[in-house]
Order: structure tokens, then C-alpha cells, then sequence
């Protein structure tokens, strides 16, 4: 091995101990004295200087300052980058000062923050909730509810069948059945869910809608009772100023019927957002309560519709495009 190589070998050694550069204080002083030291590997390599040829000496000096040099300030650079650590088993590289991760929460649906809304009224002043089916057969989306085949009324809205016989539900008034075919009365129900209708799309019609049922059936059941109750839930939804119509209507399961309109001020016309009126004597006939004892009322409101006027959304399709930009505003 020449000189050369032997000094290169000390700086290899040097760089090696380096990289598991010791914690423990007095291990970075034996490391110092390993090789810095009076009694080191660079002070061995000087005191080999006799052995070199005379002529090559000043080269070699040259080579074993510079290495002397250069592992002194490695080692100091490693001792000073080290000192904040010493003691710890870890050398972190975390910075606690910074902010942490931001989250992203999401929120609810303005369709569901509106049917919370509405059950929570609802509940409030005693109704229960039911669900029901949203295929469902001809009968009970239809003919129970004194609607024929053939009547004209189908048109009012325009079905979705899967079969000849069974649809998808075009109103959740199909669970009005359900409810009085599988109880007595006297019952007092909500009823929300999806209904389906092949309209034309525009900005307040789209395939796909919920409608929050309503039906009360007891002794006694007035108009006037009808009309104070929804009177009531819409003052509570949208503000004692918000104007208010009971328009006149028909509807075969209802009489009389009447639709109720919402003022929107910033289309400047009036909104339709719900049907009702006194269950027909004929749908009693058809869930077999007797109509001479038993009255009722009950209602279908348009959920979108609601949610538009109280968002103040000019678009029924926008809850359905599930763009975040919108949906992270409610
Ligand atoms: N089912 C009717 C509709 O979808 C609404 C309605 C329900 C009307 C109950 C009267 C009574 O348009």
C-alpha cells in the first residue's frame, strides 16, 4: 500500500464512523480522539513521514494537512448538527410548530337538512314516521287511491312502469294504503321519500323528486284543522312573514282539495310546494274503514321545491349533479 492510499483509507475510516456518528457525548470525543488525537490515525500518519522518500515529502505533507483539515471540519459540522439531538434515541426531523393537517369535513345534503327540518316540525306536534315502498303495484299507487285505469287523472302524472302492473311510485300517497291496510285508526303519520315521474326536465321539474306525505285520520277532522296544521309547519319552515295561498284544486283521493303556493320573491310568482285536502270517502272504502265514522285529512309536499325557496336555489337539477362547489355552501 502507498502512503497515498494508506491516507485515503483514514478518510474512508473517517466518513464511515461519520455516518453512525455517536449520540453519547463521550463516544463523540473518543471518535474525535480516534483519529484527531494526539495519539490518532492522522498523528500516526504524520509521524510515518520519516519513512517517505525525501523527494516525494512535500506532496505527502501537502495531502496530510488538507485530510486533517477536511476531517476536523466534518466532524465539527456532524458535532454541531448533532448537538440539538444529543441524548434523544432519535433523530427527528419533525417541526411541531407547524399547522397540522387540514381535514376536509363534508355536510349534509340541503335536500336532507330540509327533510330533517321537516320531521323534526312534524314530530313535534305528534306525527309519527313511516316509509313504504317505491316500486310498487298499480293498485296501490293508483287504484286505491280512487284513480282507474284509464281515468284521466293518470295523466297528471306521467309513470314510470316496470311491468304492466307495477311502477315506480309517482307520490309517496301509495304508503297512505299501506298504513290503513295494516292499522286501525286513528293514525297520524309523515311519510318522506323518492318519487319518480317521466316529466320533461326543466329548472323545476326533474325525473326523480321526495315528497313528504301527511295523513290524519280520526273522528273529527276538519278543513280548518288541515289548514292550521300546515299553516302552522310553514310558518315554522320558512318565517311568519313568508305569504302564503290555499288555492282551490282537485285531486281524486282528496275532497275537496285544495294546492298551496309559497310567494317567491325573487322569481316574483307564486311557488306550488304542496297538495291536500279530506281523504275521499272512496279510499276508505278501499282499505275497508268506515267512511260515516272515520274522517281525515292529508297532504303530499314537494321537497325540492321547499329547499329551493328556503336556499334560494333557481335550479331543481343542481341536487343532483353532486358538484362540491354546491354542495360545500349548505
Ligand atoms: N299525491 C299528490 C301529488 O303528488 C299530493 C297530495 C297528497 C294531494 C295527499 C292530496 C293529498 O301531487
Amino acid at each position: 500500500m502507498s502512503f497515498q492510499e494508506k491516507i485515503e483509507a483514514v478518510r474512508t475510516e473517517f466518513r464511515a464512523a461519520l455516518d453512525s456518528f455517536p449520540n453519547k457525548p463521550q463516544e463523540i470525543e473518543e471518535l474525535k480522539s480516534t483519529f484527531l488525537g494526539r495519539k490518532g490515525k492522522v498523528a500516526s500518519l504524520f509521524a510515518q513521514m520519516g519513512s517517505v522518500d525525501p523527494s516525494e515529502r512535500p506532496n505527502i505533507g501537502k495531502l496530510l494537512n488538507q485530510v486533517r483539515n477536511d476531517l476536523t471540519e466534518l466532524f465539527e459540522n456532524k458535532r454541531t448538527l448533532g448537538a440539538s439531538n444529543v441524548g434523544q434515541k432519535q433523530q427527528e426531523t419533525i417541526d411541531y410548530s407547524l399547522p397540522g393537517h387540514q381535514f376536509r369535513i363534508g355536510s349534509l345534503h340541503p335536500l336532507q337538512q330540509t327533510m330533517d327540518e321537516i320531521k323534526t316540525i312534524f314530530r313535534d306536534i305528534g306525527f309519527s314516521i313511516a316509509y313504504g315502498p317505491e316500486i310498487d303495484d298499480d293498485y296501490h299507487n293508483f287504484q286505491a287511491l280512487n284513480i282507474p285505469k284509464h281515468h284521466p287523472a293518470r295523466d297528471m302524472q306521467d309513470t314510470f312502469f316496470i311491468e304492466d302492473n307495477v311502477v315506480l311510485r309517482t307520490h309517496t300517497s301509495n304508503v297512505q294504503i299501506h298504513l290503513m291496510e295494516n292499522q286501525d285508526p286513528p293514525l297520524r303519520y309523515i311519510v318522506p321519500g323518492r318519487v319518480y315521474r317521466n316529466e320533461a326536465i326543466s329548472f323545476k321539474s326533474y325525473c326523480l323528486f321526495h315528497q313528504v306525505e301527511g295523513l290524519f285520520v280520526d273522528k273529527h277532522v276538519s278543513f280548518t284543522e288541515l289548514k292550521s296544521t300546515l299553516t302552522y309547519f310553514i310558518h315554522r319552515m320558512f318565517g311568519r312573514d313568508t305569504k302564503v295561498r290555499f288555492r282551490p284544486s282537485f285531486f281524486p283521493f282528496t275532497e275537496p282539495s285544495a294546492e298551496v303556493d309559497l310567494w317567491n320573491e325573487e322569481r316574483g310568482q307564486w311557488m306550488e310546494i304542496l297538495g291536500c285536502g279530506m281523504v275521499d270517502p272512496a279510499v276508505f272504502e278501499s282499505v275497508g274503514y268506515d267512511p260515516e265514522v272515520w274522517q281525515g285529512y292529508a297532504f303530499g309536499m314537494g321537497v325540492e321545491r321547499m329547499a329551493m325557496l328556503k336556499y334560494k336555489i333557481d335550479d331543481i337539477r343542481l341536487f343532483y349533479q353532486n358538484d362540491v362547489r354546491f354542495l360545500e355552501q349548505f
